[in-house]
This record gives structure tokens, C-alpha cells and sequence, in this order.
């Protein structure tokens, strides 16, 4: 049998399942061309080996096994067979494998499914079977792919609370950069993407490879060169010891893990990623929203939330949420959660007075919740004092005044699911943010590690409830961004991109963010004048055209602003009202502007797009550089104007007065002559084919 190729939108992957054993992928990377599998052979044969889909020591590989456990009293180390390779791929349009593979002594089967998308996203992910009586204890099982020698750089993220997706670069040398989360969720510090690409690589420039866990449990990422000269991306779900204890005839599935490429820097591989998981779960354009977290906090009077409504359907808003507070005994966060249920002091006539108002203003309304936790100070856990993810003789250390509810105690699952249906029921709710604030600490289910069986009856628990109510859009929220990956992001609509409104640290947040998620799906809110986490006093205009590029909101009390400011307020809704069928739809670029100060970013459609020029700090050069349009059509002739409110510059060129029609070879190369903008501020225009 020849090696295989899949291929698709430039990008191919070559799997060579002639030797013994497991497959090997020999090549992830660009397109080959007209080149057959058997054409590959002289090519193939004086490759240095590669690792085998599952690296272990049999194969060769002295570096981390793809699969690590082992049974009591007995150790046997595992060498595959290969016992099925099926495969169903046409040349550029990408395909599937099925590979199957047995150790009858060691008793393991293994199935590992592969597939490429039509836009050239690799999926892989593997389930790994007891075929023994003796009990099986898995510690490790993940999804790896090779990169080439070339590939000598490391781009991974870290974060905090109200700072995600903080980027850190290192060489790519000889040993393992591993980024583990055991956290319980996705973790404001996860990494989301790990890229390894050629030295230098941008987001227009060098080739890259990506790996993504799509798991919001405990993971790792990881990238490994031996000095036998291999190296590879490897992901996965990251067990505790006896976490998972497969019986006879039983199983453990990956998650999905998604590898990315690109010949043409980060935006390519970040496209590839946008496009399968809009072709997976499309969306429509998004209603611009307003929060009313940072506008009230735990401040629910009605009367104030009344004219919150009304002032945000006068600046366009078309989804009110309210958020943490309404429940039973929430009057702060030291109380309450767990008791879904309308709090009868705050709200003696239920949640309808608002939620009727807001629909008679003509908009949605959504509720928050925080289903997987629980106040120690709640009816729920006074009752149920066991149904708490830990050991109830000894409660795991608090966070925030909260621990986590068990949702794989089917007790626990039920009550939830019937809290969250009936809410759904009782107020026709549009919309749930499902937040979840805390990291898990000392997870206990029945005896075992629990975060595993806990995100398994999370994700149920998001499944049931859309399944039982299809029009019901979902964001995954978790104290911001930190519950942000491709597993959650299955099942619901969008993320809370960070608790920083502030513009300016938001500039960077949604930049990296946005290497994984689309601006549709990324929540991006017009915060208070004086933003709520950092201090820092922003103009509207800059906050604007900043939130501008994501899921548009607005998380502001609009009772307290001006009448100046509400009409810039709606000036700027309307404006991302009429671009969204391009923000939510299109490509997003990211120039390799040369000045650290600013930023160049956009999104385009074949037919138009939207860009902004951010000036983030002061400028060192006394001109500025100019603006590079990235990923136009060098044959096209665009139109170029400004779009919505200009912003205060020292200097504003000739261009930003009218229109003017450039080729996109001329934008993309040359480039438009830079505004001379203060800091804190952003020029936001349009081009258009003509
Ligand atoms: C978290 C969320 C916020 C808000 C609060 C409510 O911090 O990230 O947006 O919902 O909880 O308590």
C-alpha cells in the first residue's frame, strides 16, 4: 500500500501506514502537488523515521509516549498491529481515516480517527479499548504530529484573571515545552493554540503549526524535539492517577485535537481554525448586547433596571442580559449560588416585569447562571451537603466563597437540568451566560479524581438543554476568558472574552483570542468611561471601535451617561450594525505593522472589508509607518473611506476626506499613508470592490 494523501485548500498531510505497526504521518505542511502516494517513495524512504501516530519506545521514539498506563503486578509494553487502515479522501477536498490497531498481549485496542476538513484543518483523536479482564489504569493518551527540524520557534499564551492570552515566544529546541492545566477548566492561563513555526514567523509570514485541545477539563500541550532530530505537537486531556480505570470491554476517548497549518504566518492557520468551526455550527450576524454586570452589579432594582433597558433599546441594543444577582439569597457573592430560583425579596413579582419590558422594547432577554457551583451559604448545600466535587468530611479550599456541585452525581444533574429548563421555560430565555468562577480544586468523585466525569456531565448538561431548547443561545463564560476552547465552543454560541473592558488591554486580548475565535463569537463589550478592573479612563470613541470587532455590547451604565454619549453610543451600534455582515462573517487579518505602538487589523469579504488603525501608546518614529493592507485581491480595485466618527489626530492624510479607489496590490504593498493619531485612539474604514 502507498502512503495516503490528504489534501485541501493548500495544505496536505502524507500518512504512510507501508511499515509495521501504526502509521506515520511524513509530512503536515504545504501542498505537493499532482504527486500520487507512490510517487512520494525515493522522497519518503530517506526521511529521518517519524514518530508512528501513538510515539512509544518500540517505534523508536525515547522521547514522551503518546500513550502511558499499565495494569497492577504486571508490565507489558505495548507494540500496535495494524488491523484496519480505512481511508475515504479526493485530492483537495481534504478526507478521513480510520485506523485500527491491537496488542492482544498487552490488551489494548486502539481506534484513531483522522480526518481533514475541506479548508485543510486537521482532526485527530483516538479511543483506546481494554480487551483484558485485568483492569487497565490509563494515565495518558494523546494526539501527536510531527513538525520538521525547520519549525525552531515557540509561540504559546498565558494569562491571568482580566489579562488572557498573554503571548510568550521561545526557541524550539531539543527536549519538551509542556503547558499543563490542572485547573478544572480551561484555565485564564491555558494556552489555547501552541504554535511552532520557522524563526520570525508573523501573523502574514513564515510557516507554522498549531495544536489545539478541544477539552475544558485538565489538559497539556506540548512540543517535544528529540535528539534523534524528530519533533512533534502533541495535546490532549491531562489524568490524574486512577482517574481513568478502564474494565473489560471498556473505553476512553480523546477529545478532539486540531492541528493547523500554514505556509503564510498565523492568520492562515487562525483562518483554517475560524472556517471549521463556522462550517460546524453556523451563526448569523449578532445582536448587539447589553450586560448589566458592570452597569449594577448586585443592584437589581427594578426601576433602575427598567430604564437601563429603555436607554439601551434607544442606542440600538437588541439583547438585554442580566446577570449574577437575581436568585435566591444573591445579594453578594457570598451567598446563593445553587438556589435557582427567582429571589422573592428582590423580585416579588417574578423576573417578568423586566423580561416583559425588555421584549416590548424588542429585545431578547437572557439570564446568568453558574450551574456547575454552589455557596456553602445556600439551601442547596445545606440539604446536600454531599453533592459537593470534593470530600465532604474535608470541603476543598473555597474560592471566591464557592465550591464546585458533583454534576456527575446523577442527583446533582437532574436538579440542574430541571432548574435550568424550567427558567428557560418560564421566561422564554433567548440567551444563557453560564459562567463558572473558579478554578477546581481536590475534585473527589467516588473515590476518584473527578474533573474528567465532571466536564463529560457539563457538556451533557450544555447538550440536554439545547437539545430540549433549539433556539436557545449559550455563552461560555468563566470569570471571562478562561473557559475559552474548541470543546465548549461546540455547544454554545459564543465566550466572555475577558472581565477587562478595558479598550486597551482588550486591543491585545482579542488580537490573541482571536487566533482561535472568530470576532462573532468573542464577546466584546463598550465598558464604563473609567473602566471597572484597571482604572483607566478611556474616550467612547476608542472603547467603541474596539468593541467594534467582536460580538458587539455594551456593559456601561447607560443611566449615568450623558446625552452626548448615549448618541455617540448609537452612532457607533448602528455603524457595527450595518458592517457585521462582514465582522461576523469574513477573514480576520492582522498586518505585521512595523511600530509596536499601533496596530493594523481588519476582516474581509471577497467583496469588501473592515479595518482599523489602533494607536495603542505614543508613536518613538515622528511619522508613522504606513498602513500595509493585508489579504486583499492585488487584481482588485477597492474604494477606501472612513467609516463612523473620525478620531482626534494631530494629523489626519488626504484620504480619510473622501474616498479614493487603489488597487489592492497597491494597498497591500505601498499602503495608505498613516493617520497621525493621539494614543488611546483608532481610525476604523472600509474598502470596497468597485
Ligand atoms: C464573573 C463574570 C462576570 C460576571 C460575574 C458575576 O466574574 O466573568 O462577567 O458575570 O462573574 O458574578
Amino acid at each position: 500500500m502507498s502512503p495516503l494523501i490528504l489534501s485541501a485548500a493548500g495544505a496536505a498531510l502524507v500518512l504512510d501506514a507501508t511499515g509495521p505497526g501504526l502509521p506515520r504521518v511524513r509530512h503536515f505542511g504545504a501542498d505537493l502537488g499532482p504527486a500520487t502516494g507512490a510517487d512520494l517513495t525515493p522522497a519518503l524512504a530517506s526521511l529521518t523515521a517519524a514518530p508512528p501516530l501513538l510515539p512509544a519506545q518500540g517505534d523508536s521514539w525515547y522521547g514522551r509516549p503518546g500513550l502511558s498506563g499499565g495494569r497492577d503486578g504486571e508490565h507489558w509494553p505495548v507494540r500496535w498491529t495494524l488491523d484496519r487502515f480505512d481511508a475515504d479522501a479526493t485530492p483537495g477536498q481534504g478526507g478521513t481515516v480510520t485506523v485500527v490497531a491491537s496488542d492482544a498481549r498487552a490488551g489494548l485496542e486502539l481506534v484513531s480517527e483522522l480526518a481533514m476538513d475541506a479548508g485543510g484543518l486537521v482532526t485527530m483523536r483516538h479511543t483506546l479499548t481494554n480487551t483484558a479482564a485485568a483492569p487497565y489504569r490509563l494515565e495518558g493518551l494523546v494526539c501527536a504530529l510531527p513538525v520538521p527540524a525547520r519549525a525552531g520557534e515557540l509561540l504559546d499564551f498565558t494569562g491571568r484573571w482580566a489579562l488572557e492570552k498573554v503571548p510568550q515566544r521561545t526557541a524550539f529546541g531539543y527536549g519538551v515545552w509542556s503547558r499543563e492545566n490542572r485547573r478544572g477548566r480551561t484555565g485564564h492561563d491555558g494556552t489555547g493554540l501552541l504554535v511552532a513555526g520557522t524563526p520570525g514567523f508573523g501573523f502574514r509570514g513564515g510557516e507554522v503549526w498549531g495544536v489545539h485541545a478541544g477539552w475544558s477539563g485538565n489538559h497539556l500541550h506540548y512540543a517535544e524535539r528529540l535528539a534523534e532530530g524528530p519533533a512533534l505537537l502533541a495535546a490532549g486531556e491531562l489524568l490524574e492517577p486512577g482517574e481513568i480505570v478502564l474494565g473489560e470491554g471498556e473505553s476512553y476517548r480523546t477529545p478532539l485535537v486540531y492541528f493547523t497549518w500554514s505556509g503564510g504566518g498565523l492568520d492562515a492557520a487562525s483562518t483554517r481554525l475560524h472556517d471549521h468551526l463556522r462550517a460546524a455550527r453556523p451563526l448569523g450576524v449578532r445582536p448587539v448586547t447589553l450586560n448589566n454586570w458592570e452597569a449594577t452589579y448586585f443592584d437589581h432594582g427594578l426601576d433602575r433596571l427598567l430604564e437601563l433597558a429603555d436607554r439601551a433599546a434607544a442606542a440600538g441594543i437588541e439583547r438585554f442580559v442580566l446577570d449574577d444577582g437575581w436568585f435566591r439569597h444573591r445579594r453578594d457573592d457570598r451567598a446563593g449560588l445553587g438556589d435557582w430560583y427567582v429571589d422573592e425579596g428582590v423580585w416579588p413579582d417574578g423576573l417578568n416585569p423586566l423580561a416583559e419590558h425588555v421584549r416590548k422594547l424588542g429585545m431578547q432577554f437572557g439570564l446568568w447562571f453558574e450551574p456547575e457551583m454552589v455557596n456553602p451559604d445556600s439551601d442547596l448545600l445545606r440539604a446536600h451537603p454531599d453533592w459537593v466535587l470534593g470530600q465532604a468530611e474535608r470541603m476543598p479550599p473555597p474560592q471566591r466563597n464557592q465550591q464546585v456541585l458533583d454534576l456527575a452525581r446523577p442527583e446533582a444533574y437532574d436538579y440542574l437540568l430541571e432548574r435550568l429548563d424550567s427558567l428557560v421555560s418560564e421566561y422564554a430565555l433567548d440567551y444563557i451566560k453560564w459562567d463558572h468562577n473558579r478554578d477546581i480544586a481536590e475534585p473527589v468523585h467516588d473515590g476518584v479524581p473527578g474533573v474528567h466525569a465532571q466536564t463529560l456531565a457539563a457538556y451533557r448538561l450544555l447538550d440536554e438543554l439545547r437539545a430540549r431548547h433549539p433556539e436557545l443561545e449559550i455563552e461560555s463564560c468563566s470569570s471571562g476568558g478562561a473557559r475559552v476552547d474548541y470543546g465548549v465552543l461546540a455547544r454554545t454560541d459564543r465566550v466572555w472574552t475577558s472581565d477587562c473592558n478595558d479598550a486597551l488591554d482588550r486591543q491585545a486580548i482579542q488580537r490573541w483570542t482571536g487566533l482561535l475565535v472568530p470576532p462573532e463569537r468573542m464577546g466584546s463589550h463598550v465598558g464604563a468611561p473609567q473602566d471597572h478592573s484597571t482604572g483607566r479612563s478611556l474616550p467612547l470613541a476608542f472603547r467603541a471601535a474596539t468593541a467594534l470587532f467582536g460580538h458587539m455590547g455594551v456593559e456601561w451604565d447607560l443611566t449615568s451617561a450623558s446625552q452626548a454619549e448615549l448618541e455617540e453610543l448609537a452612532e457607533w451600534i448602528a455603524l457595527h450594525k450595518r458592517l457585521r455582515p462582514t465582522l461576523h462573517a469574513g477573514r480576520v487579518v492582522r498586518a505585521d505593522h512595523p511600530d509596536p505602538s499601533a496596530l493594523l487589523h481588519g476582516v474581509v469579504l471577497p467583496e469588501r472589508g473592515v479595518f482599523a488603525f489602533v494607536q495603542l501608546t505614543s508613536r518613538v518614529a515622528m511619522g508613522p509607518a504606513p498602513l500595509r493592507l493585508p489579504g486583499l485581491d492585488p487584481a482588485a480595485t477597492y474604494e477606501v473611506r472612513v467609516a463612523g466618527p473620525k478620531p482626534r489626530a494631530a494629523g489626519l492624510p488626504e484620504w480619510t476626506s473622501g474616498p479614493v479607489r487603489l488597487s489592492g496590490a497597491v494597498l497591500g504593498e505601498l499602503g495608505l499613508p498613516a493617520p497621525v493619531l493621539r494614543a488611546e485612539s483608532a481610525l476604523v474604514f472600509e474598502v470596497e470592490r468597485v
